[in-house]
């Protein structure tokens, strides 16, 4: 595990970015996987910018968004499909045929979520895969007590997630109680995966999952496992971090480690 612990929200961002547009450049038919909510927005409208100032090319990349709601057209407005196209796809030119976001409305979820896993392992994998953290340690809809093998399957959301979320509703009861979400099996599938987090509010789970054990009880804990996760986070994220120093240390000599 990569953790790296910066001052703002703003470097985070413009550091994962960064990450990520190294392997667009590498690798211009790079598979990205995607996350939705407020944390991942920085790093997109960084994106956005580097598409726009430094003519960063994603006209071959492919994307895979973690989730959506049950029950919620693309055209919704609290949809993540309504999401990712204005926050992120209308400003960049990423083909609409190359993304691919869950569908909350199939009439036949089973076969849906299968469909979904086949076409990452069609396009070769996920290679870089965003993710933010719930307040109770969760990855995309992966709610505490979810198999750390699951893969894409319909969940039920966790009281406190569908009240984390009732500020994007008008109102409470709006909120869908089910979503379609990638499991964490299959997240631990992409190459790389890049968590960002911001703000006090994510210090406990931050903790939980970088330092605590690997739990159902925090499902980013299953990060633990992953040859290649890297954590982007800001000072208020990091705040719980026992190892906080060490970390901050490890990104001090990194320039100078030897090559292996
Ligand atoms: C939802 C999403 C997660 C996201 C989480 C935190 O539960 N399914 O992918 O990480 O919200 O969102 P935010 O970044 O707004 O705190």
């Amino acid at each position: 595990m990569e953790v790296i612990i910066m001052d703002t929200y703003e470097e985070i961002s413009a550091a994962a970015a960064r990450v990520i547009a190294d392997l667009v450049h590498n690798k211009p038919d790079a598979v990205l996987g995607l996350a939705t909510g407020s944390t991942p927005l920085g790093l997109y409208k960084e994106l956005i910018r580097m598409h726009k100032k430094e003519g960063l090319n994603f006209s071959k990349v492919t994307t895979f968004n973690l989730d959506e709601y049950v029950g919620l057209t693309p055209d919704h407005p609290q949809s993540y499909h309504y999401f990712m196209n204005e926050n992120l796809f209308k400003h960049i030119n990423v083909q609409p045929q190359n993304t691919h976001v869950p569908s909350g409305t199939t009439d036949d979820f089973f076969s849906f979520c299968e469909w979904y896993e086949d076409k990452i392992e069609e396009f070769g994998g996920i290679d870089i895969q965003v993710l933010g953290i719930g307040g109770d340690g969760h990855i995309a809809f992966n709610e505490p007590g979810s198999s750390l093998a699951s893969r894409t399957r319909v969940k039920t959301l966790a009281k406190q997630t569908i009240d984390d979320n009732a500020r994007f509703f008008s109102r409470a009861e709006d909120v869908p109680v089910y979503a379609i979400t990638m499991g964490v099996g299959t997240i631990l599938e992409a190459e790389i995966c890049l968590l960002v987090a911001n703000g006090k509010g994510k210090a406990d789970a931050v903790a939980a999952a970088i330092e605590g054990p690997v739990s159902a009880a925090c499902t980013a804990s299953a990060l633990q496992l992953h040859p290649q996760a890297m954590y982007f986070i800001d000072e208020a994220a990091a705040s719980k971090l026992k190892m906080r120093d060490y970390y901050k240390w490890i990104q001090e000599k990194k320039p100078d480690a030897p090559n292996c």
